[in-house]
Order: C-alpha cells, then sequence, then structure tokens
C-alpha cells in the first residue's frame, strides 16, 4: 500500500538531470500513481488546468510503450483521482481521448469530476478521410475529443476565444452613411450604395476596414431580456425611425430601431498580425489545429502519440493566464511542458517511460535555450526510488 510516508521517500532530486534547480518547473521520472499523491502534499491545491493525454488503447504496440491493458478504466480513475487534490477551486481539466476509451472516459470524469462540472466537449478533427482510408466502408475516424471539465463550475472563469471567420458576415450590410451626426440623424444605406458597385471580397474588404460604422439588425429575444429592456423595444417599436441607445450597467450599451437592435461589426473584429480581421465565437468543433507536419516539431519524433504544439497553445490562452500551473501527468514527448515554457506557464509533469531521458529532456533542453536562461528558468527533475 502507498501511504503519504512512503511517496515522500520515493522521489529524490536528481540534480544532474535537473536543467537548473532554481527554476520552477518540476518534472517526475516515475509512475503518476505514486507521483500525484506526493505532488499534492507538496504542492496541494495550485494546479490551474491538468492536460490528460493517457494512451488510448488502441491495442497498437509503439516503440515507446505498449497501448493495450484491461484495466484502462481503473488506471484512468486513479489518475484523475490523484489529480483531483491539486486543482484549484478555479481550474480546468482537459481529457485528450480518440473513439477507443471516449465512454469509459466520460463515465469515469462524470463521477470523479461530477456531470455538473462537464462543461464542454471538444472534437478536434486531427485527419481527413484521404489516401487509403478513403476506400474503408463505413465511417472514418478523423477526430480525438476534449472532455473539459471545471473543477467547479461556479468559480470558472475561461477566457474567451475566438476564430477567425473565413468568409464575411453578409448580415452585416448595411452601412451608417452618417456616423459623426447624431444619432437621431443617421441615415442607413446598402453597402453597395455606400462604397459602390464592387465586387464581393473587395466590398468585404472595405466593410471590414469601416467597421465603426457598419450594421446589422437583429431581431431582439424579448423573452431573454429584462422589463426595462422590453419597455424600450416597445417603444422603439412604435416610433421605428427613430434610434435609441440604452444603458446597461454590467453590460455594453443596446442599439435599438423599429423594434429591432442594432449590432455593430466592429464588436466582431480583431488585430491579427497587425492586420483587421472578423472573428467569431470559437465553438466546440475544432478544425484549425493540423495534426499533420508535427511529426518533426520540438525536434523530436514521438510516433502517433505526439500533440500538436498549437493545441497546447490554444488550451493554455483558453484557461490559464502567463504564472498558472500546469499539470501534465501523461507527459509523453513533453509537448506540454515545451508550450508552457514558451508561453511563460510553469509545468508540473510526469512520465513512467524511458523517453523522459531521451525525448523529453532534450526537447525541454533546446526549448528553454531558445525561449529562457537554463539556470533560472529551468526544470527541476525527481526520480522515482524503486522498492523503497
Ligand atoms: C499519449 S502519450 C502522451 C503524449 C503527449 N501529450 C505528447 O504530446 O507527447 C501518453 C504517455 O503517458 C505515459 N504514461 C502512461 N501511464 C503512465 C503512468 N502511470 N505514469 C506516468 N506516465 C504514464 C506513456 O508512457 C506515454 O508516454
Amino acid at each position: 500500500m502507498d501511504g503519504p510516508a512512503s511517496t515522500a521517500a520515493r522521489f529524490r532530486l536528481d540534480r544532474k538531470r535537473s536543467s537548473g534547480t532554481r527554476g520552477p518547473h518540476v518534472l517526475v521520472h516515475g509512475d503518476h500513481r505514486h507521483a500525484l499523491p506526493w505532488f499534492a502534499k507538496t504542492f496541494d491545491g495550485r494546479v490551474k488546468l491538468a492536460y490528460l493525454d493517457p494512451p488510448f488503447n488502441t491495442g497498437r504496440a509503439f516503440r515507446e510503450y505498449s497501448d493495450t491493458t484491461d484495466e484502462w478504466a481503473d488506471e484512468f480513475s486513479r489518475c484523475l483521482e490523484g489529480t483531483v487534490p491539486l486543482l484549484r477551486e478555479d481550474a480546468t481539466v482537459v481529457i485528450h481521448i480518440d473513439e477507443h476509451e471516449l465512454v469509459n472516459a466520460l463515465s469515469v470524469a462524470d463521477r470523479v469530476l461530477g456531470r455538473k462540472n462537464r462543461a464542454s466537449i471538444v472534437t478536434l478533427v486531427r485527419s481527413a478521410a484521404t489516401g487509403h482510408k478513403a476506400r474503408n466502408r463505413g465511417v472514418v475516424n478523423v477526430a480525438d475529443y476534449l472532455l473539459v471539465y471545471a473543477a467547479n463550475r461556479k468559480a470558472w472563469r475561461p477566457n474567451m476565444l475566438t476564430q477567425t471567420r473565413s468568409e464575411y458576415d453578409w448580415a452585416y450590410g448595411t452601412a451608417i452613411e452618417n456616423i459623426d451626426a447624431a444619432p437621431s440623424k443617421w441615415q442607413f444605406v446598402t453597402l453597395r450604395a455606400y462604397f459602390g458597385a464592387l465586387p464581393r471580397d473587395e466590398l468585404a474588404a472595405r466593410a471590414i476596414a469601416n467597421a465603426e460604422r457598419i450594421i446589422r439588425f437583429a431581431q431582439p429575444r424579448f423573452d431573454a431580456v429584462g422589463k426595462r429592456t422590453q419597455e424600450w423595444i416597445l417603444r422603439s417599436q412604435k416610433n421605428p425611425t427613430r434610434v435609441y441607445r440604452l444603458e446597461r450597467p454590467g453590460y455594453s450599451d443596446m442599439w435599438l430601431r423599429g423594434g429591432n437592435r442594432i449590432l455593430f461589426l466592429r464588436d466582431k473584429i480583431t488585430e491579427r498580425g497587425g492586420k483587421r480581421v472578423l472573428v467569431e465565437p470559437l465553438t466546440n468543433v475544432w478544425t484549425d489545429i493540423p495534426f499533420q507536419g508535427i511529426a518533426r516539431e520540438g525536434g523530436v519524433r514521438f510516433e502517433r502519440n505526439k500533440k500538436p504544439e498549437r493545441l497546447m497553445a490554444r488550451l493554455l490562452e483558453w484557461v490559464t493566464s502567463a504564472g498558472d500551473i500546469v499539470l501534465d501527468p501523461y507527459l509523453g514527448s513533453g509537448t506540454t511542458a515545451a508550450v508552457c515554457m514558451k508561453m511563460g506557464r510553469v509545468v508540473y509533469g510526469i512520465e513512467r517511460g524511458a523517453h523522459f531521458d531521451s525525448l523529453i529532456a532534450p526537447r525541454l533542453v533546446r526549448t528553454l535555450s531558445e525561449v529562457g536562461d537554463l539556470r533560472t528558468d529551468g526544470f527541476s527533475v525527481y526520480e522515482e526510488q524503486s522498492g523503497t
């Protein structure tokens, strides 16, 4: 039996394999069944994101580990139970899985973390039905899934994530000709009337460049708004040519005309790479993170199991801030750790395989030499002692 006393004795700081013991990152070469209770004793309640990317139980034998077990649910359950004591109240847990153990993963996570804390299931499109797969009968599996849970849904405050729209949103088809005039004098005209008879892509580019004056009308959801707002909507219906501006404490102003809301294109615009782009809220289907071309990412090969750095960057952006602690008890080739180092997060990582030394350590030394100082920004390595 592993008690707290024995777990403390199991882990020994290995200065030779550490890149710098003054650095914030902690890596354990060992089994997370033992390492998680040890982390919990030392770092209780401080993790902001736990990313769990367990073996998928595909039945395959990889160079680094065998991906077959009859006890998948028990093993995963122990890992998740070991993770919970480390979490902050506002933490997020993301479980990365494919179709093989999706149902087991969901049922374990619902039990351990609570169904009410399940925030989303993201479908992550990782490949396409091309090549030999295209000849399969039946459907081709091209997706992984991210099971996203809050430690406590009431305390959960993820950041707003957006994605660039691939096409202009033609609902925004009206320009305010005289935006500098008082709203009561505003003249509403079509995009073509305002910009001239341009081809559609040019018209879209002009609209984005002039987003401050481009709008759409949208019917408000009468039942979903408060009594005061309902009264203004009715008033606006009675005076259809007048523009009303309704100030709402804690919310953005509401603009009304003819009983309809006026929505401004400027609220859908952001700057990316020095360019104004049209964005929309991210949905729970992610198709924009390529898995192709990552075989050599981070300078390491980890056949089939490596996840894209872009995926980790999105998760970190979504639910963490600079300085937050991220736990990865299935470190694999060290993707989570590398991206944490690049983005100023602190990583606690655990990996039991021999690839800890052949893949993770060299990858992180390389990463740190690119983005930081090996001694002060580096990682400590703790080795699990056998037989303690
Ligand atoms: C799918 S891979 C993780 C891949 C990783 N996200 C990446 O991008 O490289 C799963 C990893 O979990 C490790 N693992 C499985 N069970 C473990 C355990 N009980 N303790 C520590 N590591 C474990 C395996 O050795 C393997 O490297």
